[in-house]
């Protein structure tokens, strides 16, 4: 018995609409357009107003994405989202999505694999689909980093250019202490909506190679805010930085550029395939220089990659999708080619997806 193929249909996105350049960053602290561009490649992010949490940008996303593959919202009949910044503590990011997009109820999962979730996403709507538990899934990666992000409400005003500048001493300080951080990231929402298709051998999703490890766990994790701690989140906590993320950059980057390339060798070889065979290698967008390593180790020439975190920063569970649709819209993954979906990110979760568009 042949099992049913999960087939991409249709992709969508929603990026948040305040645009912030490097040189509004250095309103705020102490950086400057050449660092930024020359450590991470990013020269623009974008930034959701307060009050938009990343279900809204999910659902805008699933929206265009239903719309993109023609189908109705009421044939969808399962839905997987990825988020690292859930509206709230708990539910879940999914539920929210279903409400608003104004499904019927529904099974709805969320996916906390951080930077690698949309990966983990696919292989979870591979299995639901060739399992028989769904027909059509909804599979969502939404991020807002700039809840994350600990400035004072003075601090977002200088940024916008509402207020003048300098800040204080104090909150320079305070801002500095996370520069290394703040200037990574951005919001934005991806999804993909997939269905089973028991006549397409050979397309669809076709694999996966997914790690976790845990012993890397503290060189990048959010130290405070847990049920490690009674209470889960104090006042102290915070006023220590404790409920922002700590990141070992330098070990996360050696890491990455080591396992993102070993994964993707991995997967094509795991699902019969040879580096040959791959048309496009999207990669998660945390910094052009890991990217531009782990391309150089494969000896992919530049036509068979597409990174854009020069025009978004790090999404987080929206890179992939993202990265997909543009390189899609440049004619870099026609029907037919073979994509893999690399990615690696806190826990550290990470690995690599393939699939034939
Ligand atoms: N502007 C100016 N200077 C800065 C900034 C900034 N924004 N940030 C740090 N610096 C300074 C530091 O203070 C330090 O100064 P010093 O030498 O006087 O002490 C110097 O620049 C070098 O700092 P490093 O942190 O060592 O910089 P590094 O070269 O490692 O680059 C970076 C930092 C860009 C973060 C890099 O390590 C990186 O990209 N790592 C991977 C990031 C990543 O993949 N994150 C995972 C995604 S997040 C997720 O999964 C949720």
């Amino acid at each position: 018995m042949t099992l049913p193929s999960a087939v991409l249909q249709g992709v969508g996105v929603s990026v948040a609409p305040n645009e912030v350049t490097n040189h509004m960053l250095a309103r705020v602290m102490e950086t400057n357009d050449r660092w930024i561009r020359e450590r991470s490649g990013i020269g623009i992010r974008f930034f959701v107003d307060p009050g938009t949490g990343s279900a809204d940008l999910g659902v805008a996303a699933a929206q265009r994405a239903l719309d993109d593959a023609g189908i109705a919202s009421e044939d969808v009949d399962y839905l997987v989202c990825a988020t690292m910044t859930p509206d709230h503590y708990f539910p879940g990011t999914g539920s929210l999505i279903q409400s608003r997009l104004g499904l019927a109820p529904l099974p709805a999962v969320d996916l906390r694999q951080q930077c690698a979730g949309f990966a983990y996403g696919l292989q979870m709507v591979d299995a639901l689909i060739k399992s028989g538990a769904a027909r059509t899934v909804l599979l969502v990666g939404t991020d807002v980093h700039s809840s994350l992000i600990p400035w004072s409400e003075r601090s977002w005003e200088v940024l916008y250019g509402r207020e003048e500048g300098p800040l204080d001493a104090e909150e320079l300080e305070w801002n500095n202490r996370f520069r290394h951080l703040t200037v990574l990231f951005g919001d934005a929402a991806g999804a993909m909506v997939f269905q089973a298709d028991s006549e397409a051998e050979g397309r669809g999703i076709l694999g996966a190679a997914l790690f976790a490890d845990g012993d890397n766990m503290e060189i990048l994790y959010v130290p405070g805010v847990g049920s490690a701690y009674r209470p889960f989140v104090s006042a102290e906590m915070i006023e220590r930085g404790d409920a922002v993320p700590s990141m070992d950059g330098r070990s996360v980057f050696k890491l990455a550029v080591t396992h993102m390339p070993r994964v993707t060798r991995e997967v094509l070889e795991t699902s019969g395939y040879s580096l040959d065979d791959l048309d496009l290698l999207i990669m998660h967008q945390a910094n052009l220089r890991i990217n531009e390593a782990a391309q150089k180790f494969l000896k992919l020439p530049d036509e068979k990659v597409h990174n854009n975190i020069q025009k978004y920063g790090n999404t987080t569970s929206a890179t992939l999708p993202l990265a997909f649709y543009e390189a899609r819209e440049a004619g870099k993954a026609p029907e037919g080619s073979l994509v893999a979906f690399t990615a690696l990110g806190a826990g550290l979760h990470y690995g690599s997806v393939l699939m034939r568009v």
